[in-house]
């Protein structure tokens, strides 16, 4: 069933955080702003976009080893469990499994709350007897799951290679606190994207329509609304490129000429050419994926991936606290 005071209480408690977050991030000796505000209702639909673009393969990737494999994987993963969709988005991917994992409960996370309350809206009506409970939460802050959500037999679903956004002490943490939540039967199904030719990963985060460019200065209309900023989009430039030493993609904001941003209760000078960190996007080798979720207290049962090697999609089962 669709529970939309779920949605909006935890939203609200977010809310009231934003503010000092951002205030702090943007006067930091290096300015950054964290990749959860690319995903106002604007960004949700050009991260979409960028899914379809030719440049950008994960989605495209993750889907093609779903498809070659969705019945094994429906075998490993078993069949009525909680599904527990960590960043639903769309909720489409997770709707795309619904045939072979018939799942009992699907409990749909994201931070857009507005973006997934009609995304739901929509499944449900298609999906009339798979309970549904959204949730509006940042996935950087605790996993309280309400008694809503059943404890037994939890699948975990994160796909799309969202693991990445964390740094790897970030996503371990995050991991563990998934595994908190595990219960003695639960699991992990989660997508990775993997180490590859740096080429192909600058192409795929400045991609040649400029949609990811509008992803990442969208990041600033989101800031001017939340903040009561000034930020002026057209004095900034968007910059996407695989960082080898650091092993990721990184995407940072350029200020194309010195300027004064102010915003509610602080303001900033910006040099010509000074930069916003915005996102990192961090590509794992196949080892050390496996070695991250058992370091998070997981054990990888089975590894599916594309015939290049670009992507995983593994299956961890929790091990017991
Ligand atoms: C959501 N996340 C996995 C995407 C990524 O590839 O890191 C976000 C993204 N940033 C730029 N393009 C896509």
């Amino acid at each position: 069933m669709l529970n939309p005071t779920s949605i909006d209480a935890t939203a609200e408690q977010e809310r009231l955080h934003v503010p000092a977050e951002l205030d702090a991030s943007l006067r930091a000796r290096q300015a950054w702003i964290s990749p959860k505000f690319l995903y106002d209702p604007l960004g949700s639909k050009l991260f979409e976009a960028i899914c379809e673009l030719p440049e950008y393969y994960p989605t495209r990737t993750e889907a093609s080893v779903f498809a070659a494999f969705g019945g094994e994987i429906a075998r490993t993963v078993g069949t009525g469990s909680t599904l527990i969709d960590l960043g639903a988005g769309n909720c489409a991917k997770a709707a795309g499994l619904f045939p072979l994992l018939h799942p009992a409960q699907y409990v749909p996370i994201d931070i857009s709350a507005e973006f997934l309350q009609d995304a739901v809206a929509r499944l449900q009506q298609r999906f009339r007897h798979i309970e549904m409970h959204p949730l509006g939460m940042d996935l950087s802050g605790p996993l309280n799951l309400p008694d809503t959500v059943r404890p037994e037999r939890r699948l975990f679903f994160y796909p799309g290679s969202s693991i990445g956004n964390f740094t790897p002490d970030e996503a371990r943490d995050f991991l563990q606190r998934v595994h908190a939540q595990c219960g003695h039967d639960g699991g992990l199904l989660i997508g990775i994207d993997l180490a590859k030719d740096h080429a192909v990963l600058d192409a795929a985060y400045d991609d040649a329509l400029g949609v990811t460019a509008a992803f990442n200065l969208n990041v600033l209309n989101h800031v001017n609304r939340l903040l009561g900023a000034d930020f002026d989009i057209r004095q900034w430039r968007h910059r996407g490129f695989y960082n080898a030493d650091a092993r990721r993609v990184e995407m940072h904001l350029e200020a194309k000429s010195a300027q004064l941003v102010s915003w509610r209760g602080g303001s900033r000078r910006f040099e010509a050419g000074e930069w916003i960190h915005t996102e990192n996007s961090y590509k794992y080798r196949q080892s050390d994926a496996v070695g991250l979720l058992e370091q998070s207290g997981f054990a990888a049962t089975k590894v599916w991936t594309d015939p290049q090697g670009w992507f995983a999609v593994i299956h961890a089962r929790a091990l017991s606290h």
